[in-house]
């Protein structure tokens, strides 16, 4: 089990302080720190369809990016060059441990851990980022710059790549093996490693008002809500034709308002949209299915594991009445499942206590036992 150690301050101090707010390096972090994967197993995974990878290199004093997968890596050479895997957190169980020690931000916060191995030299280039990030240092070493918050120049160096000008470096350290560079959105910042080194960087997505209006337009229009038309008898005359009057511009704001107020269809529809994953998941479905007392058997003698990268919400307005998120779906499933619903969401690995009260209801350990045969959930050995 992977513990973040916050030497200089406390865990609150940096919600407080540094979160969203300001970069900050975190040395040792993780002491006695390894890699969680190896190169080559990285690089190995950047071979397979499912998974997204690019590599960023410069051919001639230019930037370059390619995407995989990948078939072989020796047209590269052994310097200047970066290879980023996307989401390693869903395709490997050790990996999917870095996720743990950040408990402290929910779930539905989180993006992926993305990994990168860089030969010496490499690097992305100075950007600058959408999201908060935890860049956990591997093995190697990697120079890190990052600048202040503010107007930079982006552009194009290459189609598939967003770079910032450059920019005066507020922090400017050297990572170790073990030491996290924390850096909030929209701080310009360019890592060039040393010698070959391995970042792991846990990072954090927000949603954008237009990001999740279009989330709840589609929402909507899939479940066919909304489709109450906006009435207006006894109106009076109107004396301006071209003009929305202030009553009539807010009757329409208040048709739009009510479907927000509805904290039941809210509470569904952020639960579902925010509980989608990006990227594929390593869905494993079983050989032989198992039936729901196979299950509740196997759960006395080991724990189930929640495949990485798999979400699963409840939001407080529908949890009473049994209601879970998981990969998009709504789950209800009955007031006296309340608390097993609470501990899938909660819980990477679930035991029969956890899941007791789920156990007892036909319904939710049939619901269960689909997804234990369709890799969701797994046992171990
Ligand atoms: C990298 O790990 O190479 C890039 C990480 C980043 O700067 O976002
Ligand atoms: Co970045």
């Amino acid at each position: 089990m992977l513990t973040l150690h916050l030497a200089d301050f406390s865990l609150e101090h940096f919600m407080e302080h540094y979160w969203q707010q300001k970069p900050v390096v975190i040395r040792q972090g993780f002491q006695n720190f390894e890699d969680l994967i190896s190169p080559n197993d990285l690089a190995g995974l950047a071979c397979e369809d499912e998974v997204e990878s690019r590599l960023v290199f410069k051919k001639d004093g230019q930037w370059q990016a390619e995407v995989g997968p990948f078939e072989s890596y020796t047209r590269f050479g052994k310097e200047g060059w970066t290879l980023v895997v996307q989401a390693v957190n869903h395709w490997s169980p050790e990996v999917a441990e870095l996720v743990k020690p950040f408990a402290f931000i929910p779930k539905w916060r989180l993006d992926d851990v993305m990994i990168s191995y860089a030969t010496p030299g490499g690097g992305v280039g100075p950007h600058i980022d959408l999201y908060d990030v935890f860049i956990c240092q591997g093995s190697g070493r990697r120079n890190w710059r990052v600048g202040a918050k503010g107007e930079h120049r982006q552009f194009a160096a290459h189609a598939a790549l967003l770079h910032v000008d450059p920019f005066e470096p507020i922090i400017d350290v050297e990572l170790l093996p073990g030491d996290i560079l924390y850096i909030p959105p929209g701080f310009p910042h360019d890592g060039v490693t040393l010698e070959e080194s391995m970042s792991f960087s846990v990072g954090f997505r927000a949603k954008s008002a237009c990001d999740m209006l279009s989330g709840l337009a589609d929402y909507v229009i899939d479940k066919e809500l909304g489709k109450t038309l906006i009435t207006d008898p006894k109106r009076p005359i109107h004396t301006h034709q071209g003009q929305i009057n202030p009553p009539d511009f807010a009757m329409i704001k208040a048709h739009l308002q009510s479907m927000l107020d509805d904290n039941t269809l809210l509470a569904d529809f952020a639960g579902s949209y925010l509980s989608k994953t990006k990227c594929a998941l390593d869905l494993q479905a079983l050989d032989e299915p198992l039936a729901p007392d196979d299950v509740a058997s196997e759960l006395q003698e080991q724990p189930l594991v929640r495949t990485g990268g798999l979400r699963c919400l409840y939001v407080d307005e529908t949890v009473a009445q049994g209601v879970c998120y998981i990969e998009g779906e709504r789950f209800a499933f009955g007031p006296a499942c309340r608390d097993a619903v609470i501990a899938l969401c909660d819980h990477d690995d679930l035991s029969p206590e956890l899941l007791q009260s789920g156990l007892q209801d036909p319904e939710f350990a049939r619901q269960l036992t689909e997804w234990v045969n369709a890799g969701f959930w797994y046992f171990q050995d």
